[in-house]
């Protein structure tokens, strides 16, 4: 089973922090870059450009949490491998950012909001050509990652989905979550707010392949 990936969210508050967050070796460090939907908001679509030149070599996510196809557009243009569109979004809409992403060579991932999501659901977007999902366990839930998660991330690998995991995830997170067949690892808080965002992403990866393997 290939390791997850490590992908740092980068929900700072301008691009002058996010630049000072990826500095000193973490954007070297982790798998993805994630243009965070706080700093797009922020600054708006330009930091998904301006971090793209930066790190062209890398793997980048635009989570701007889509919901509408002309924002699909405009967001897509931006160069971003994987963009993020809100499950609560129209099954149409979905269609149409999914189609517009593959014609361009790109991809798109569901992340799951809240509830506004179903294993039924899960078929359908399958259906549609959906292959890659966030779960993300929302703030506001409070509380940690349980078995609860577990089992239910478990059960949308096993449908043959890539599946993300978000929401609160920091080194102690790994043991949680330790032998799923997860895609990627998205560590926001834990690592821009870490003393060194570059060490902490080296200790968590160092981690995963204890864990995981190479
Ligand atoms: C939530 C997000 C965040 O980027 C994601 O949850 C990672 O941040 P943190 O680790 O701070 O929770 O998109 O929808
Ligand atoms: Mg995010």
């Amino acid at each position: 089973m290939a390791r997850p990936l490590l992908q740092v969210a980068l929900d700072n508050k301008s691009l002058e922090e996010a630049i000072d967050t990826l500095g000193n070796g973490l954007g070297e460090t982790v798998d993805i870059i994630e243009c965070g939907t706080y700093l797009i908001m922020m600054e708006g679509i330009r930091a998904i450009r301006l971090i793209r030149r930066m790190y062209p070599h890398k793997m980048m996510v635009a989570d701007f949490k889509l919901i509408l196809p002309q924002f699909g557009s405009a967001v897509l243009a931006e160069g971003a491998e994987l963009n993020t569109i809100n499950s609560t979004c129209l099954d149409i809409t979905v269609q149409k950012i999914h189609d517009e992403a593959v014609s361009r060579g790109q991809k798109v991932e569901i992340e799951f909001y809240g509830d506004a999501w179903s294993f039924e659901k899960l078929e359908q977007w399958k259906a549609m050509g959906i292959e890659h999902v966030i779960y993300t366990r929302p703030r506001v839930l409070g509380g940690d990652w349980g078995e609860k998660d577990v089992k239910l991330v478990k059960r949308i690998c096993d449908m043959g989905l890539k599946v993300t995991v978000a929401g609160g995830i920091s080194y102690k997170t790994l043991d949680v979550l330790a032998g799923l067949p997860i895609f990627a690892l998205i560590c926001g808080r834990s690592l821009y707010n870490a003393e060194s965002p570059a060490a902490e992403a080296r200790r968590m990866i160092d981690r995963i392949k204890e864990i995981w393997g190479e």
